[in-house]
């Protein structure tokens, strides 16, 4: 597994400019980092697969070492086939702590190769997510500043419609 290789995996519906801090971050650290995005068949999601990675592509068009891809299954096999050896994740809250605890103490019994890597969300970020996102904007609130800019108006469409 390549330690040089991380994977910041997740829904990103849609991603927010709490993840792009995130992506950014970790590009600067890691020489290549794949965004992946989980093919989750008991949750429909709000944006499709396609719309999900040409959003994540747009944010991250000035970013050259990093790759968009989607997975299904565990993120464990996922790390093997790419050979990929990190698991990058962003801590909010302290709430986030106890669900984050636990995904990397499975993913390390899993596969005791991979490692999770931790960076701490920008303060201005702390309590975004992507469904306070949607909520904002399906009750016609002003996103702007919570979703990178290039994706401002195909989030705010869609939920005009
Ligand atoms: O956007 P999210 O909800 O923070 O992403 C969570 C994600 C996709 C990283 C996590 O649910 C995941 O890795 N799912 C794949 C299934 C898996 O490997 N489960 C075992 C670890 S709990």
């Amino acid at each position: 597994m390549n330690p040089e290789t991380c994977v910041y995996a997740g829904s990103f519906d849609p991603i927010t400019s709490g993840h792009l801090d995130i992506i950014r971050r970790g590009a600067a650290i890691f020489p290549k980092l794949i965004v992946a995005v989980l093919r989750n068949p008991s949750k429909k999601g709000c944006f499709t697969m396609e719309e999900r990675l040409s959003m994540l592509q747009r944010s991250c068009a000035d970013l050259p070492n990093v790759s968009f891809d989607s997975f299904d299954g565990l993120l464990v096999d996922y790390m093997r086939k790419v050979d990929a050896g990190v698991i990058l994740r962003g801590l909010r809250a302290v709430s986030d702590f106890e669900s984050e605890f636990q995904m990397a103490q499975l993913n390390r019994q899993l596969n005791p190769q991979v490692e999770t890597f931790f960076l701490m969300t920008s303060p201005e970020h702390a309590y975004l997510s992507s469904s306070a996102v949607r909520e904002i904007a399906m009750f016609g609130g002003d996103i702007s500043c919570f979703v990178p800019s290039p994706i401002v108006e195909e989030v705010t469409q869609k939920f005009r419609k």
